[in-house]
C-alpha cells in the first residue's frame, strides 16, 4: 500500500481526499487537478487509476507533482542523497538574499551548497524529488511552516528555552540540521512513488493560461479560498526563490481580494468547456458565498449539486481548531453557447 508522505501542506485535502475521489463518476478517466498545491487530491486520485494531469502556479508545487504524480519509478539512491550532502557550504544566493531573514547565516551557506549540488543529479525527476525534500526540511525548521513570519519572531521561536516557557514546547526539530530532516524523509518520499500504468502529467502555469490546452473528463478545482489565511505566495515563495536562485515575481489571479473574487470565479467557469465534470472545493467560512458560487455556476449548467461535510483545518500555532464545513460543488457540464467568453466583469450577484 503506497502512502502519501508528509508534505504539509497549507490548505491541503488529504483526510478528505478519499472522500472527494469518491463522489467521482464511474464512467470517468481522466483528471484535471488545476490548482494541485502539495497534491494530497492528486495523488488519491492517481492511486484509483486516474490518468492525473497537475497544475500549481508555485514551481515548488510543479516539482512536488513531478516527483509524485508523474514520476511512476524515480527515486534518489544512497550516492544521490551523498551528492547533494557533499562539500563545503558556500555564500551563494540565499547567503546574500535570506540571511537573518529566514535562517541563520550558517544555515543559508548549507542550503546554497545543497542547491549547487541538486544540479549534479542525472535526471530531471530526480531534481524535483529533491526539491519536494529539501522543502520539507526547510518548512520542519521554519516557526508556523510558512514563509511570512518576521525575523525576531523566528529567532525567538527557535530559542528552545523560550519556546518551552512560553508555549510548553521546545520546538527542538526547527534547530534539527537539513541533513537530518532530509534523511528522515528521503524514505518515505521513495516509498511513495508507484506507477499507475497513466501517462500523468504535470503542468505549471497560471490555470488561465492552460484551459485551451488541457483536456480531461473532470476538472477539480481547489483555488486559494478568499477570506481565509491563503496567501500562497507569502507562504511558498521563498522556496520558488530557492529554486530558480533569484526572486521571483508576486502572481496575478491569486483569488486573495474579496472584491473582484466573484468576477474571477465567473471568469472561470466561462472557460471550462473542455471538461465533463467540475468539482469544486470550498467552505462555509469564504467568498463568495455558497449562494452565489451556485448562482455563478448555474449560469453555465442546470446540473449543480452540493455535498458537504466537516473539515478541521489545522491553522499552525492556533490551538484551538477551527471547525469548518467543506463543501464539494458538482457540476455535470451542459455548456451554453451564449455563455461561453461572456462579460463576466458584469455579473451582478
Ligand atoms: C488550496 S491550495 C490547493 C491545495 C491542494 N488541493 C492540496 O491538497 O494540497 C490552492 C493552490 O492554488 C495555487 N494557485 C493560486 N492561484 C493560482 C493560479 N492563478 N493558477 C494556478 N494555481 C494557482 C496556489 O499556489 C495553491 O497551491
Amino acid at each position: 500500500m503506497f502512502k502519501y508522505p508528509k508534505v504539509n501542506y497549507i490548505g491541503n485535502k488529504e483526510k478528505i481526499a478519499k472522500w472527494i475521489c469518491d463522489q467521482f463518476p464511474s464512467d470517468a478517466k481522466t483528471l484535471f487537478d488545476a490548482f494541485s498545491g502539495g497534491c494530497s487530491l492528486s495523488y488519491e486520485a492517481k492511486f484509483k487509476g486516474f490518468e492525473v494531469y497537475t497544475n500549481d502556479i508555485l514551481k515548488i508545487n510543479y516539482h512536488i507533482a513531478k516527483a509524485l504524480i508523474q514520476n511512476n519509478s524515480t527515486v534518489l539512491s544512497k550516492e544521490d542523497v551523498e551528492t547533494i550532502f557533499s562539500g563545503e557550504p558556500f555564500e551563494g544566493f540565499m547567503f546574500k538574499n535570506y540571511s537573518e531573514v529566514f535562517f541563520f547565516p550558517e544555515e543559508c551557506k548549507e542550503l546554497d551548497l545543497y542547491r549547487a549540488n541538486i544540479e549534479k543529479l542525472d535526471s530531471e525527476i530526480k531534481k524535483s524529488i529533491a526539491f519536494a525534500l529539501m522543502r520539507r526540511t526547510m518548512i520542519r525548521k521554519m516557526p508556523y511552516s510558512r514563509f511570512n513570519i518576521n525575523w525576531e519572531k523566528i529567532k525567538q521561536l527557535r530559542d528552545e528555552e523560550y519556546s518551552y516557557e512560553k508555549y510548553k514546547r521546545k520546538r527542538a526539530y526547527h534547530n534539527e540540521s537539513f541533513k537530518h530532516h532530509f534523511l528522515q524523509n528521503v524514505n518515505d518520499y521513495n516509498n511513495a512513488i508507484f506507477n499507475n500504468s497513466k501517462n500523468n502529467v504535470a503542468y505549471n502555469d497560471d490555470i488561465f493560461n492552460l484551459l485551451d490546452h488541457v483536456k480531461a473528463d473532470i476538472i477539480y478545482l481547489d483555488p486559494p479560498y478568499t477570506g481565509t489565511m491563503n496567501n500562497y505566495f507569502g507562504f511558498y515563495g521563498l522556496i520558488d526563490d530557492y529554486i530558480s536562485m533569484s526572486k521571483t515575481a508576486p502572481f496575478q489571479n491569486n483569488f486573495i481580494d474579496r472584491k473582484t473574487v466573484s468576477s474571477l470565479f465567473d471568469k472561470l467557469f466561462s472557460k471550462l468547456s473542455n471538461f465533463k465534470y467540475w468539482y469544486l472545493s470550498y467552505n462555509n467560512s469564504s467568498f463568495p458565498t455558497k449562494d452565489e458560487l451556485l448562482y455563478l455556476l448555474n449560469k453555465y449548467s442546470s446540473n449543480v449539486k452540493v455535498v458537504e461535510r466537516k473539515h478541521n483545518y489545522k491553522i499552525t500555532g492556533k490551538e484551538r481548531k477551527e471547525v469548518n464545513k467543506e463543501y464539494l460543488f458538482i457540476v455535470e457540464n451542459q455548456f451554453k453557447e451564449e455563455n461561453k467568453e461572456r462579460k463576466y466583469a458584469t455579473t451582478e450577484l
